[in-house]
């Protein structure tokens, strides 16, 4: 049966890794998918259109599913960040960031890590509240509720249980911020209470940063506010391997979008070398959510058969090939 799937392929590389997601997904879907393509970011604002305009948003209401590459806020035009607007539209409350380590020749430092990070996403220091108090003098306002710091605990707690995963790290900052990371973390010991079968503990952030660099394997499902989960996720990139592998979604409890963690890479956009792994690996996990088993174990088998021969990779991976050559290497594999 077919899923209509809504696209967004995004600015800068995201034409480049979108063209290469959807040729791999129709290979390995046989066409089972059917794409809606809109438009949002600076692309669509270069179109005439407002930076999210309301058909985008539509189609992944009616869809309720959406993948998309990474956009541009354009600067200047007021606009708040797009990512941001989508999330809090769509109310994505949850980003969805497992990071693993993949077989072959990559840059990591790490070999079998393997962990997820939870983030809360429509709240925190990233609620778009900013203005200038007095001139020269600018607030932003962190925004911390109990309902979604709740929310996003649960989720982790049951992500963690559904994909047996045995421990969640709670961080926070709350020796500097004790009431709205205070707030979070009374919330997190409140939802722990109801998983006793899952370990639980809290780190600071910055503990947690450190402890990362040392050892990622002592950890298993981290769950963090909007901008410390942000930071901690390209963090745990690197110690995969970088952005180019690291695959996202975005998840409600009516419609998911699924994104890679990378943003648009200005400095290689329009060269036709960016790596589409991390946005193929989050067309894994879309065709995970739609129930499309099988083509998403094919999928992981190519990309990691690709990474182990380790003679076609992108300058990211430290290989030479260019995004289509990287994707016909793919095809092939399939
Ligand atoms: P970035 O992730 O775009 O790039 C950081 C570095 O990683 C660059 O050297 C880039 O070339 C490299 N890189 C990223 N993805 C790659 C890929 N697939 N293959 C090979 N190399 C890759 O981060 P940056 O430069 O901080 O942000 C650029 C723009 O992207 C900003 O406007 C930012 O707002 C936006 N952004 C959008 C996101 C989204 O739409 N989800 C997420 C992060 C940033």
């Amino acid at each position: 049966m077919a899923v209509k799937v809504t696209l967004i392929p995004g600015d800068g590389i995201g034409p480049e890794v979108s063209r290469a997601m959807v040729r791999v997904v129709d290979a390995v879907t046989g066409g089972t998918i059917e794409w809606e393509e809109q438009l949002a970011g600076s692309s669509a604002v270069d179109a005439g259109h407002s930076p999210l305009p309301a058909a985008t948003v539509q189609s992944i209401r009616q869809n309720r599913v959406g993948i998309k590459g990474p956009l541009l806020t354009p600067i200047g035009g007021g606009w708040r960040s797009v990512n941001v607007s989508i999330r809090q539209a769509l109310d994505l409350y949850a980003s969805l960031r497992p990071v693993a380590s993949l077989p072959g020749p990559s840059k990591s430092r790490y070999e079998d890590v393997d962990l997820v990070v939870v983030r809360e996403n429509t709240e925190g220091l990233y609620s778009g509240r900013e203005h200038e108090t007095v001139p020269g003098v600018v607030e932003a306002l962190k925004i911390v509720t109990r309902d979604a710091s709740e929310r996003i605990v649960r989720y982790a707690f049951e992500y963690a249980r559904a994909n047996g995963r045995a421990k969640v790290t709670v961080s926070h900052k709350e020796s500097i911020m004790p009431l709205s990371d205070g707030l979070f973390l009374d919330a997190a010991r409140a939802v722990a209470k109801d998983y006793p079968f899952t370990a639980v503990e809290y780190v600071g952030l910055d503990n947690l940063m450190m402890e990362l660099a040392l050892d990622p394997h002592q950890f298993d499902t981290i769950v963090l506010g909007n901008l410390d989960g942000d930071l901690v996720s390209d963090l745990c990139a690197g110690l995969v391997g970088g952005l180019g592998l690291v695959p996202g979604a975005n998840i409600g409890e009516k419609f998911a979008v699924f994104e890679a963690v990378h943003g648009t890479a200005p400095d290689i956009a329009g060269q036709g070398i960016a790596n589409p792994i991390a946005l193929i690996l989050s067309a894994e996990l879309m065709l995970l959510h739609v129930g499309e088993r099988d083509a998403a174990q094919r999928l992981r088998a190519a990309v990691e058969q690709l990474l182990m021969d380790g003679s076609v990779l992108t300058g990211d991976l430290g290989g030479t090939a260019t995004t289509e050559q990287l994707t016909e290497a793919l095809l092939e594999a399939l």
